[in-house]
C-alpha cells in the first residue's frame, strides 16, 4: 500500500486495486501539491464537517464516479449536493471493495460552514482504514484521549497518521503521547502549517517520537511512504 501526502490532512491511498482520498482540503490549500481537477480516485472518505476536510470531495466525487464515506451527517450533506455516498457512524465498521473501513471517536467539531451559516456535521471521527493486511489510523482532527491505547490495542495500526499542529488538535507533546498508546509500526505528523495558527516543526515531533523508540516519516507535500 502506498500513502501519499497532499498536505494538510489529505492523504492518497494506493490499494492494489483502489485509490482512495482521504480529507481532499485542496483547493485554497496554499500547500496542496496536486489540483482537486487532476485527483482519480475511488473513494473519497471524510472525517468531519470543517471545511478543510470536506474540501473538494463532492466535484473529485462527482466527476471520478466515487463514493464518499463519512458519518451520516456529512455524507447526507453530500448527497444533497448530488455525490454517491456511504453513511456510517462511529464505531461501526463495512467491508468495501478495497478492505474495510471503521469510524472511531475523535474529540473536536464538525460544522459545516456555507455562506447561509453552518451545516450540522454531526460527530467527528477518526478512519481506521483495514487492506492487505495492513491498518492505516487517520486520526482525523482531535484531541488526544486515553481510548488511543484501546485502538492501538485492537487494530494494531500499521500507520498511524496523527495532527499535530494544536490550537484545534493535538500539538507535539500530546501527539507523541498518542504514538506511545497507539504504538504503531510509524507515525506521520499532518495538520500543520498550513496556516499561521497551526504552525508546527515536524522534525521535532519525529525527533521526540524516535526517541520513545518509535519509526517516524515526515512527508512533504507530495511525499510517499509504502508500507
Ligand atoms: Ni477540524
Ligand atoms: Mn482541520
Amino acid at each position: 500500500m502506498k500513502l501519499t501526502y497532499w498536505s494538510h490532512s489529505c492523504f492518497l491511498i494506493e490499494t492494489r486495486s483502489h485509490r482512495l482520498v482521504v480529507d481532499p482540503f485542496l483547493s485554497g490549500n496554499p500547500l496542496a501539491p496536486v489540483k482537486a481537477t487532476e485527483v482519480r480516485c475511488d473513494f473519497v472518505l471524510i472525517t468531519h464537517g470543517h471545511n478543510d476536510h470536506v474540501g473538494d470531495a463532492v466535484e473529485i466525487a462527482k466527476r471520478c464516479g466515487a463514493t464518499i464515506v463519512a458519518n451520516y451527517e456529512v455524507a447526507m450533506f453530500c448527497q444533497s449536493q448530488g455525490a454517491t455516498v456511504h453513511p456510517m457512524h462511529i464505531g461501526g465498521s463495512w467491508t468495501f471493495p478495497f478492505g474495510r473501513v471503521k469510524l472511531t471517536i475523535a474529540h473536536h467539531g464538525s460544522a459545516y460552514q456555507t455562506a447561509d451559516g453552518f451545516v450540522n456535521g454531526g460527530q467527528p471521527a477518526g478512519v481506521l482504514i483495514m487492506t492487505e493486511g495492513k491498518t492505516v489510523y487517520h486520526a482525523g482532527d482531535t484531541a488526544l484521549f486515553m481510548d488511543m491505547q484501546v485502538i492501538g490495542q485492537r487494530h494494531r495500526p500499521t500507520v498511524a497518521l496523527l495532527p499535530i499542529g494544536d490550537n484545534f488538535t493535538m500539538g507535539i507533546e500530546d501527539a507523541v503521547q498518542a504514538v506511545e498508546w497507539l504504538r504503531p509500526d510509524v507515525a506521520v505528523p499532518m495538520h500543520y502549517n498550513t496556516f499561521d495558527l497551526i504552525r508546527a516543526d515536524p522534525q521535532e515531533f519525529a525527533r521526540q517520537v524516535r526517541a520513545k523508540g518509535y519509526r517516524a516519516e515526515v512527508l512533504a507535500p507530495g511525499g510517499t511512504l509504502t508500507v
